[in-house]
């Protein structure tokens, strides 16, 4: 038997096929899960999102448009899900946003506060809103994974604002670990290494971190997203079923490294 046999979740954030939501939606599917998708609201971006989850061999997906940033939006996320299913096993929060102007060397220190703010709320604060909409929908128990990058614990030139808000999601998934351990919801994160997707490529500098970390990782390579996909199977699957409030480095083990 596969190991994601039965279980169902949704999962946000899958933009395009480079997304890291694509990889692990992938490797979910492979394992036999039912994957649950949402889009960011918009004509262009549901036909990307629905072409991604066409590729992955879904013909009819459970889709809904979600700007995390809305409570509004988040509650009827979670009420159609609610109704339509009953019960999720499973959560994957794959999104972040950061203005772009602010992702460039020397930026960090006049970053506006709405800039600030923004950051926070869609790259940290919409994983607790999330976890808080899904532990009903789990009541025999579940487990959730986000997404970070070690510029959540190191100043990466011109990751800036994001790392702020990574360091934030790191906080919160220990937090919701904590209070959610008690309902056998187990909380992750998994800290990737850089991978060459829509986001990444707003972070000034993408280009010269994909060539230090294939010199400097003790697996002399880049991650791929698969790397990312087949450890979040480890993560939403009784296979971890210890595990919980832990940040995974999938990073080719770069984090390790002292020089
Ligand atoms: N690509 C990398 O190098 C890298 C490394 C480590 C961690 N991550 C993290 O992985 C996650 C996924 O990013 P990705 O690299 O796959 O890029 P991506 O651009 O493919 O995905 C980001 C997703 O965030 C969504 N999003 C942005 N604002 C949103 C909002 N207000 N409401 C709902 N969704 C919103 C976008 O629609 C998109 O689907 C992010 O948390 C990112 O920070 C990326």
């Amino acid at each position: 038997m596969a190991l994601m046999t039965g279980k169902r979740g949704l999962v946000t954030g899958i933009a395009n096929d480079y997304s890291f939501a694509y990889s692990i939606a992938q490797s979910l599917i492979r394992e036999g899960a039912q994957c649950l998708f949402t889009h960011l609201p918009g004509e262009k971006m549901e036909r990307r999102c629905r072409q991604a989850i066409d590729q992955l061999g879904i013909k009819d997906p459970w889709l809904m448009p979600l700007d995390a940033g809305s409570d509004e939006n988040l509650d009827a996320v979670f009420a159609k899900i609610g109704a339509d299913f009953g019960m999720i096993d499973f959560l994957v929060h794959s999104i972040a946003f950061a203005d772009k102007d602010w992702l460039k060397d020397g930026k960090f220190t006049s970053t506006p506060r709405q800039v600030y703010t923004q950051a926070m709320d869609i790259s940290a604060y919409t994983y607790a809103a999330m976890a808080n909409r899904a532990a009903p929908l789990m009541a025999s128990g579940g487990a959730m994974i986000a997404l970070s990058y070690y510029g959540a614990e190191k100043a990466v030139p011109g990751y800036n604002v994001m790392g702020v808000a990574k360091a934030a999601l790191e906080a919160t998934n220990r937090y919701l670990a904590l209070e959610l351990g008690q309902k056998n919801i187990r909380v992750n994160t998994i800290s990737g290494g850089p991978l060459k997707t829509l986001s990444a490529m707003a972070v000034g500098g993408f280009g010269d971190i994909l060539d230090w970390v294939e010199k400097k990782a003790p697996l002399r390579r880049n991650i791929a997203g698969s790397d990312v996909g087949d450890a979040s199977v480890f993560l939403l699957s009784d296979l971890s079923r210890g595990v919980t409030g832990q940040v995974l480095y999938v990073d080719s083990g770069y984090s390790i490294v002292g020089l």
